[in-house]
């Protein structure tokens, strides 16, 4: 499972790209508008930092509009995936879009029959939302087990990114249910490194040797 970020904060992504864990970088509206940049110029610098695929999402609502600005942002670099809502004209956009040879990430996907029509529109790869579907009392993790199962017996090539991922137990789930990828807060990337076990061992490893020292020194 590839491992992506989901921010739009240049100076996270630089950070956490030197792990060498990064595959790619997802956006949204209210990421952008956080980051309190023009979309066109954060996501040129995120495709100059991450060599994978970087997506980045149409404003408009109906289908020329997000054709347009589609090609638009496909035009930025080369790693650009263009992200459309999972709404009748953003699968209309999807299909254009997906028979021009862009990469289309259809977003904003809660359940395993919104995931078989952006299938069927060509995209690149299907968003469905976890967390937002726990908030509402429903299983996120389902609907995520479900459109694997689907795509798998159906053998669509739409790869799944789950997304709205909360907490590091997400993430290991998401690999269970066999997610293609998974994108995340860079807190939730910095949760998947942590254990006390590790921390503890490092520290007793070093207080030996230093000790083991300072008695062959003494
Ligand atoms: O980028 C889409 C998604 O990951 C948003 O997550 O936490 O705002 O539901 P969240």
């Amino acid at each position: 499972m590839d491992l992506y970020l989901d921010t739009a904060e240049v100076s996270e992504i630089r950070e956490l790209a030197a792990w060498g864990v990064l595959s790619g970088v997802t956006t949204n509206p209210s990421l952008v508008a956080k980051s309190g940049r023009s979309q066109a110029e954060v996501i040129q610098e995120i495709t100059s930092i991450v060599p994978g695929p970087i997506s980045a999402e149409v404003l408009s609502t109906e289908p020329q509009g997000m054709i347009a600005e589609g090609r638009k942002l496909a035009k930025i670099a080369d790693n650009v995936v263009v992200k459309v809502p999972l709404i009748p004209s953003g699968l209309e956009a999807c299909s254009v879009l997906a028979s021009e040879g862009v990469n289309v990430n259809v977003t904003l996907c809660f359940s395993a029959n919104q995931a078989i029509l952006a299938a069927q529109a060509g995209a690149w790869c299907v968003s469905p939302f976890i967390g937002r579907l726990d908030d509402i009392n429903e299983d996120g993790m389902q609907t995520v087990r479900d459109i694997v199962e689907v795509y798998r017996v159906q053998g669509y090539a739409t790869r799944v990114l789950a997304a709205s991922i909360r907490h590091s137990n997400h993430v290991t789930q998401a690999a269970l249910a066999g997610a293609d990828i998974a994108t995340m807060p860079a807190k939730v990337l910095r949760m998947m490194v942590k254990h006390p076990l590790t921390e503890q061992g490092l520290e007793k490893f070093l207080a030996d040797y230093r000790k083991s020292q300072e008695e062959a020194e003494a």
